[in-house]
């Protein structure tokens, strides 16, 4: 019998998705992203096990081997992915967490779903995990899997990351679940979060609503020391360093130039999603063109748009409504031959978005919310050229990093938004060189390497963990 996995993640979705091979095959293919990134070299490294869910429904699969990592499926039926991924997840949790920017959902199905899912992985993870292993639990979709964890396996080290904002305490008051989800969380050895407010946050609810002790950022609870930390993550700036040394992505770059035209070029890059801020920067772009400082063929808009999460109610509305802006603004100042801007509905490999980083003048990331951006990172790591601006929304998880060099603006602000954009498509080289170089400084010695090794390094520090609750 195998002794199990010293090193387990389980996260919400498998680091592989599926594709179609040349010769008409299926195949597994890594997903792009930071967290697959950030967390496969060191899975590799410790030889270690990903629980996670394929992405389609109904799927029942055995454990499989692929890119230097074990892979373990789970599957949901489509009932599941309907109430716990679509529903709990990204219909309930995503809005609340996100500053309640869409109405979230609160349905009891939808609960139900969610521990019964989380519970699914919880079990997995019980019997892969090998005696006092370390096991990481990665983002919202997936609270309640420590505390579900710790119960069956009392011998494991937990921890577990939150990949997106963690709401105050007035807006996590709505959840009719709040004790259950903090509960869920207090599993862990350590709670993760991208900002030290977030982690904050954290424990003023622990206090507020559980009356649980705390010193600092520990919180005393069921005889264990539960401490919530920062931890930004952040690219993997060799592999990007490595695509920009590319000579076809130095081409592609060039040719993405010269089939716009002369105009500057400004880039947004997203997951279509209403956290996104992509209409208030298209209406703020439109507007210069209104206000005539902008002429079409003077500037142009690329806006690069993953398809996400598409049978979400409020995923279809935004898609509608930035169909019809994008309509609407082409056809009243758009000329034959030079639309003001270009929609991309779709999904691109990293040496496609490199090129794009690479052709951008202006990079424009205007979240409403967003727990870090990386796509913000990405940009600045490569433009070794320290040519280009980054347009940055203040409600980044980025902005704590970068607002020195960025150009930074309140996305609901668009009159200050029309003024921001205007400052970084007539920045002097020399001032998009200041403020890249401080901006390259912070992403090349904070990247993804690094934020994974942090909390790993914390997580495992055993004489903290052990500690003895202290009285307050
Ligand atoms: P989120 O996690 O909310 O999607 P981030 O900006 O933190 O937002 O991360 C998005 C990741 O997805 C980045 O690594 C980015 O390069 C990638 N990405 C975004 N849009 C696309 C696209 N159209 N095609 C391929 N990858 C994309
Ligand atoms: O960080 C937010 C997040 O939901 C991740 O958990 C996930 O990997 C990514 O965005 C994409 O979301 P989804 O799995 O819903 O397509």
């Amino acid at each position: 019998m195998s002794r199990g996995s010293e090193f387990v993640v389980v996260a919400n979705r498998l680091p592989v998705d599926r594709i179609v091979g040349a010769d008409g095959a299926p195949r597994w293919r890594r997903s792009p992203g930071g967290l697959v990134s950030a967390i496969a070299p060191v899975m590799r490294r410790r030889k270690g096990t990903w629980i996670g869910w394929t992405g389609a429904p109904d799927e029942e699969l055995e454990p499989f081997e692929e890119d230097g990592m074990s892979l373990h499926p789970i599957a949901q039926s489509a009932r599941e992915v309907e109430l716990y991924y679509e529903g709990f997840s990204n219909a309930t949790l995503w809005p609340l967490y996100h500053d309640v920017v869409a109405p979230p959902v609160y349905d009891r199905a939808m609960w139900d779903a969610y521990v019964g899912v989380n519970r699914r992985f919880a079990e997995a993870a019980a019997k892969v995990a090998a005696k006092e292993a370390i096991v990481w639990v990665q983002d919202y979709q997936l609270q309640l899997v420590p505390s579900m964890l710790r119960e069956l396996r009392p011998d494991l080290r937990i921890g577990f990351f939150l990949h997106i904002p963690f709401p105050p305490v007035e807006l996590f008051w709505q959840l009719p679940w709040r004790r259950r989800i903090l509960e869920g969380l207090l599993g862990a050895d350590l709670v993760g979060f991208q900002l030290p407010g977030a982690a904050a946050n954290f424990v003023r609810l622990c206090r507020r609503l559980l009356d649980a002790r705390y010193v600092k950022q520990d919180v005393f609870w069921d005889d264990r020391v539960v401490r919530a930390r920062a931890f930004p993550i952040s690219v993997d700036v060799g592999e990007l360093n490595d695509l920009v040394a590319r000579q076809d992505v130095q081409e592609r770059a060039q040719e993405i130039r010269a089939d716009l035209g002369d105009a500057t070029v400004l880039l947004g890059v997203d997951r279509l999603d209403y956290t996104k801020g992509i209409t208030q920067r298209l209406q703020a772009f439109g507007e210069l063109f209104e206000d005539g400082h902008l002429k079409p063929g003077q500037a142009v808009f690329v806006q690069i748009a993953t398809p996400s999460r598409e049978r979400v109610e409020q995923y279809q509305l935004l898609r509608e409504e930035i169909e019809q802006q994008v309509g609407r603004i082409n056809g009243e100042y758009g000329e034959i031959g030079f639309p003001v801007i270009h929609y991309l509905h779709s999904s691109y490999d990293r040496a496609e978005l490199t090129a794009l980083y690479l052709a951008a003048d202006v990079m424009v990331v205007t979240p409403l919310r967003d727990g870090m951006n990386l796509v913000a990172k990405e940009y600045v790591a490569c433009r070794k050229d320290l040519r280009g601006a980054l347009v940055l929304s203040e409600f980044t998880g980025a902005a704590a990093e970068l607002r020195r060099g960025g150009f930074m603006v309140n996305p609901y602000d668009i009159d200050g938004l029309k003024g921001t954009l205007r400052d970084a498509l007539n920045a002097e080289p020399a001032e998009q060189a200041r403020r890249m170089r401080s901006m390259r400084r912070r992403v090349i010695e904070h990247d993804v390497d690094r934020w994974a090794q942090s909390f790993l390094s914390e997580l495992e520090s055993p004489e903290r963990s052990r500690a003895e609750p202290a009285p307050v």
